[in-house]
């Protein structure tokens, strides 16, 4: 399964290379909301989602522009088609396809596609987790005030919801410096192969997710919502690290 899920990745993140940079059109979901879609994102989610009711009619799918396909099945793939639309619609390239599956509630395998980089990042349970198939793992930093920091805000930002722009103003000045790439499924994968040490965002969503929080766990770190509790994808608010920082950065985030 690991092997489809990667070669639809590659046939989702071509549209995606082939879209970027072409003049696309932009769509707000809601009026005067800043989250967008392109025409590219639902090119992308249609032909992972094709693929899927081809070869696995029988599982169930939860997809970000298509919703969800209930069948019963203990299967579900989570997918995010297109993660990082307002880096992409600007020509900024920084952006990914990620598709987790999960058996029974807990993620079996998944990856993201780093479309520009060309970089596949790959995860199975119990199996490591590789970047082109070089193993990876997440580095050993034991001080936050060392630390090489990404984060990410929701759409509805600008009402600080949770005190989001408090924490992150806390953050630049107790780390060595935090990042905002555009990209959650990145991020976690930069968490995972070693570049930052650690990664927090609140409202991110299931497909966000789902491949990335399982790559850092198989790439050695830690994956837990703000409380310390075990991550699961449904959980809004996450706080993912290489392990060392976890608590440090709890402490911010509580
Ligand atoms: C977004 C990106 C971004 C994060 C947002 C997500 P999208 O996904 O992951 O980094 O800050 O919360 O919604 O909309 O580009 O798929
Ligand atoms: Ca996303
Ligand atoms: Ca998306």
């Amino acid at each position: 399964m690991l092997n489809d899920i990667i070669n639809i990745s590659l046939e989702a993140g071509k549209i995606v290379r082939e879209g970027f940079g072409s003049r696309i059109e932009i769509e707000l979901k809601k009026q005067n909301d800043k989250n967008l879609v392109t025409q590219i994102d639902k090119a992308s989610e249609l032909a992972i989602t094709d693929f899927i009711k081809k070869k696995y009619p029988s599982h169930n799918i939860l997809a970000e522009e298509s919703g969800e396909l209930n069948n019963n099945s203990e299967y579900l793939w989570v997918i995010d088609p297109l993660d990082g639309t307002t880096n992409f619609a600007h020509g900024l390239p920084i952006f990914a396809v990620t598709i987790g599956l999960q058996k029974n509630g807990e993620t079996i395998c998944g990856v993201v596609y780093d479309v520009m980089n060309d970089v596949m990042f790959t995860a199975e349970k119990g199996g490591g987790a590789f970047a082109n198939s070089k193993k990876i793992s997440v580095n050993e930093n034991n001080m936050l005030s060392q630390s090489f920091l990404v984060t990410g805000f929701p759409y509805n930002i600008s009402d600080n919801p949770d005190g989001a722009l408090d924490k992150f103003v806390e953050l630049v000045k107790a780390s060595r410096a935090v990042r905002r790439l555009g990209s959650a499924a990145l991020d976690l994968c930069y968490v995972a192969n070693g570049i930052f040490d650690g990664f927090w965002e609140i409202n991110l969503q299931p497909w966000d997710m789902c491949a990335g929080i399982l790559l850092i766990e198989e790439a050695g770190g830690m994956v837990t919502d703000f409380k310390g509790n075990r991550m699961n994808i449904f959980s809004p608010k996450v706080c993912a690290t290489n392990g060392k920082i976890h608590q440090q950065l709890l402490e911010f985030l509580k």
